[in-house]
């Protein structure tokens, strides 16, 4: 069988995540292809249509942010209906979704945002990682290391199902009154992020990182304008967190690295 999965990861949890399974299934025997949805790959609409039709199988992997996806994702999948809308195809497709803490919505948005797009929906597999956003600890690599191998795990079973044919929705977590009142606020804080985000002039070495790795192409620099970030920021914190002096500040804040620690992705 061939699995083809579109993803998008910020800060590498869910680029972990989907190499994982990639790796399960080649081991299995099967053909497992990679494909990141950041601007900078520059997808085509015929090359994501050759994609779907070449393969058995379709895998999205995503962060959740909010109980919801990244805007980034919720633009792909619209983009993917769109492009599969004339070929009339149904094609089985599973979800790797990262978390943090908690990810109670995560297969209800997901299930709400595949129907009528082209992808059945026939797994769903839910990873908790680490948190991303807000850290202010570095990361317990004892409690990562543990979760990756949870998560390898599920991974496994995931491969698993859907090399049987079974249908599997994993990750319902608890719908709770605090995790609806988050997932309610969480597109608004998510679409004025670009707003908090600014450049502290004495430590940017103007690399140029920043803008060149940008996901969504938010991140615009002119010598006399400075840096611009804009509406299309997905909030995804990659600029924060892999800046290689921490240069980025949010809320006008700069924070220096030795003392606020940036989050880089699990390390094996
Ligand atoms: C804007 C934003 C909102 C987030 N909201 C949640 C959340 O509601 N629940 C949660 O468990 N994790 C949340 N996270 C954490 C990420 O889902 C988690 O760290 C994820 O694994 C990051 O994946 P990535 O490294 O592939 O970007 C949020 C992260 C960001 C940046
Ligand atoms: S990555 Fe950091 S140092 Fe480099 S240009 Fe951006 S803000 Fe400046
Ligand atoms: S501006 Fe920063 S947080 Fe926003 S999408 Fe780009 S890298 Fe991510």
């Amino acid at each position: 069988m061939k699995f083809s999965t579109f993803y998008f990861s910020g800060t590498g949890n869910t680029r972990w995540a989907v190499e994982t399974f990639n790796a399960i299934i080649t081991a299995k025997g099967h053909q497992a292809d990679l494909f990141s949805i950041d601007l900078g790959e520059k997808l085509t609409d015929e090359r994501i249509l050759e994609i779907v039709q070449e393969a058995d199988c379709i895998g999205l992997g995503t962060p959740i942010y909010g109980g919801d996806l990244p805007p980034i994702m919720k633009g792909f999948i619209e983009r993917l209906s769109k492009i599969l809308e004339p070929v009339q195809t149904e094609k089985k497709a599973f979800v790797i979704n990262t978390f943090g803490y908690v990810n109670a919505f995560g297969p209800k948005e997901m299930k709400k945002r595949l129907t009528g797009s082209g992808l059945a929906l026939s797994a769903y597999v839910n990873i908790q990682l680490c948190n991303n956003v807000n850290t202010t600890a570095p990361v317990d690599v004892g409690m990562l290391n543990k979760r990756m191998t949870q998560g390898k795990e599920e991974l496994t079973e995931l491969a698993d199902c859907l090399l049987a044919g079974k249908k599997q929705i994993k990750g319902r977590g608890p719908q709770t009154l605090i995790g609806a009142m988050i997932r309610k606020k969480t597109p608004e804080a998510v679409a004025r992020h670009y707003q908090t985000l600014g450049v502290h002039s004495e430590t940017c070495t103007r690399c140029m990182i920043c803008v060149n790795n940008c996901p969504t192409g938010s991140i615009q620099f002119d010598e006399e304008e400075g840096f611009t970030f804009l509406p299309g920021c997905t909030a995804c914190m990659r600029c924060y967190n892999f800046c290689p002096t921490g240069a980025i500040t949010m809320g006008g804040v700069y924070a220096d690295p030795d003392e606020v620690p940036r989050y880089q992705g699990p390390v094996e």
